[in-house]
């Protein structure tokens, strides 16, 4: 994979968030049904995580499931429910060979219980792994994730174990489902969908954003890091001049 020359192993992204998209519109296009599409994107997490491990990205987060994703018709989401399970048993091996840790986000408990169990089997197994944290965004919503937050740091108001005067922007970091991985530095989304879809709102404050045309069941190592190309050639200023960042 020659692109991999092209990356800069010293400004490489530590957390690369990804929406995957478009699976039902890359089955239609092939005449076939969308349970198809989720069917055939295990080839693309594989990549995309494998892909993330050699350059040194330290966290890896893709958005698999959203809270408003279950308003599709009952049929898919079963099907994706019965996906999840029997891809992370498919994958433990390779998550093992590569030193992957697993960790989710979202509102676990609404999933099937069997799908519960099987995550927490696996992110129990992977624990001591140390390359790189793969987390699943899983009924996840940003939107959510927010007002869980509030909620617990109102409890701990509430309780006087936290002070209104002592909430500040870490306090905020340490309550969110995210509160052990960095904020994102790059997101991708595939299938030509310009927009965020209620994923990781704080976290992505100030993330560059990539997209791309390409359908998620085709998207494979050379899409992965011409994104890190792209990601490369950006300058990140957070708010400075040029002139600041580049003296
Ligand atoms: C992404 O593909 C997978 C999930 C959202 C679960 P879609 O299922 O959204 O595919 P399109 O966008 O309809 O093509
Ligand atoms: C976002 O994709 C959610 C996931 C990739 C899991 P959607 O396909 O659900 O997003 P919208 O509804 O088109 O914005
Ligand atoms: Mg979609």
């Amino acid at each position: 994979m020659d692109k991999k020359v092209h990356i800069n192993l010293q400004r490489v992204p530590q957390h690369v968030a990804i929406i995957m998209d478009g699976n039902g519109r890359w089955a239609k296009g092939k005449g076939m049904n969308r349970v198809f599409g989720h069917k055939n994107a295990l080839t693309a997490v594989r990549e995309s995580v494998e892909s993330a491990a050699e350059i040194g990205v330290k966290a890896i987060t893709l958005y698999a499931f959203s809270t408003e994703n279950w308003k599709r018709p009952k049929l898919e989401v079963d099907a994706l429910m019965s996906l999840l399970v029997s891809s992370l048993k498919k994958e433990l091996n390779t998550f093992q060979k590569n030193g992957v840790v697993v960790n989710a986000i979202g509102n676990i408990e609404s999933l099937p219980t069997k799908a519960q169990k099987v995550l927490k089997e696996v992110i129990d197994i992977t624990k001591n792994n140390d390359k790189i944290t793969l987390t699943l965004a899983l009924s996840y919503g940003a939107r959510e994730e927010i007002v869980n937050t509030i909620k617990n740091i109102s409890k701990k108001v509430v309780n006087k174990e936290l002070s209104i005067e002592e909430i500040n922007e870490n306090t905020i970091n340490n309550h969110l489902y995210t509160f052990n991985l960095p904020d994102v530095d790059l997101m991708i989304r595939t299938s030509g969908e310009y927009r965020i879809s209620n994923f990781l709102l704080w976290q992505m404050a100030y993330a560059e954003l990539y997209f791309t045309e390409v359908l998620w069941p085709d998207f494979r190592k050379e899409h992965f890091f011409d994104a890190i190309i792209d990601y490369q050639n950006r300058e990140r200023r957070f708010g400075k001049t040029s002139e600041q960042i580049t003296e």
